[in-house]
């Protein structure tokens, strides 16, 4: 059988990490998309000649043409602009729609029956554009931003504890941003949830509203320290792993942002959300009844998505 074929549509520091490591987990053949030339041919080269050392067999290819991704079976959009330090997610907006309308005319063009993963900020708004754009059914484009969120929340957690982050579960809900909503009595370690933890003495409220928010702020943090673009290791990574769901019909629960009707008392938006990833795609999301507290910072991070939706659809006329 052949290999799938994986599309990566924007070649800077996560793209080019997400090639790096879908050929180091032979995912499938990699073709590294991106408007500026030699980039995309750069990277591809100089992933495949760490095959030998690796021992993986991939191909790897770069492009500058959307007929290079054609019938690929996962696309993955980065391609955009980062942000740099005092920008907010949103303030790429305007900037990142126009990238989203000429990747999504490519992707329906050239691979309309792909598994699309946005990555690309502000997310939410963005995953949004790039599914109206390229007229993929919404089961098939999703964005990553719950699994990274959570496994920030969960490396934090695993310090504070002292325990082994693969021992560290945690949930989080919402927008990707400053509004998003993680869920401290589903987070548990070892199974025993953050709240009965506090009540064991392993830790503080106090220290845990800090975790919490130092997860909201993961992004910006790193964003501070490097200066010079944002976080590029760690949303490679939960990326692949979406991705791999997918290829390998893991059914895998993950929380993404998901095209969200009827669930959550939401009329169709795309939110963070538990969801079952599996050869179908986004094939359930998971619904919970949210408490007094949790529905009122829910409702707040939906009410910001929907603010950056209508801007999108106040810049780009076609989207109202
Ligand atoms: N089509 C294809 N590629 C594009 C386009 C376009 N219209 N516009 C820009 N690009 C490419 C750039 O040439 C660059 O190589 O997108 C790439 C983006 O790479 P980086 O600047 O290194 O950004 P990166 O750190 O990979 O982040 C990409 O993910 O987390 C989000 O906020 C982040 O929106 C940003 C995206």
């Amino acid at each position: 059988m052949a290999r799938p074929k994986i599309a990566l549509i924007g070649a800077g520091q996560i793209g080019g990490t997400l090639a790096h490591l879908a050929a180091m987990k032979e995912l499938g053949d990699v073709v590294l998309f991106d408007i500026a030339e030699g980039t995309p041919q750069g990277k591809a080269l100089d992933i495949a000649q760490s095959g030998p050392s690796e021992g993986f067999d991939a191909v790897m290819k770069g492009a500058n043409d959307y007929a290079d991704i054609a019938g690929a079976d996962v696309c993955i959009v980065t391609a955009g602009v980062p942000r740099k330090p005092g920008m907010s997610r949103d303030d790429l907006l305007g900037i990142n729609l126009k990238v989203m309308k000429s990747v999504g005319e490519g992707i329906k063009q050239h691979a309309p029956n792909a598994f699309v993963i946005c990555i690309t900020n502000p997310l939410d708004a963005m995953v949004w554009a790039l599914r109206e754009f390229s007229g993929l059914p919404h089961e098939k484009v999703v964005g990553m931003a719950g699994v990274l969120d959570s496994a920030r929340f969960r490396h934090f957690l695993s310090l504070e504890f002292g325990v082994s982050m693969r021992d560290v579960t945690a949930f989080v809900l919402g927008g990707h941003g400053d509004t998003m909503v993680p869920l401290t009595r589903y987070s548990t370690v070892g199974g025993i949830p953050l709240p009965d933890l506090v009540k064991m003495g392993w830790t503080t409220q106090e220290k845990l509203d800090a975790i919490v928010q130092r997860t909201r702020d993961g992004g910006a943090e790193i964003v501070g320290l490097l200066k010079t673009g944002s976080a590029f290791y760690a949303p490679a990574t939960s990326a692949i792993e979406m991705a791999e769901a997918y290829l390998k019909d893991q059914k895998r629960v993950l929380p993404c942002a998901a095209y969200v009707k009827g669930a959550y008392g939401l009329d169709g938006l795309y939110v963070g959300v538990p969801t079952v990833i599996g050869a179908g795609g986004i094939e359930r999301v998971i619904d919970i009844t949210l408490d007094k507290d949790e529905q009122a910072m829910f409702d707040k991070s939906v009410d910001a998505v929907k603010g950056l939706v209508t801007a999108c659809k106040g810049i780009d006329g076609t989207l109202a």
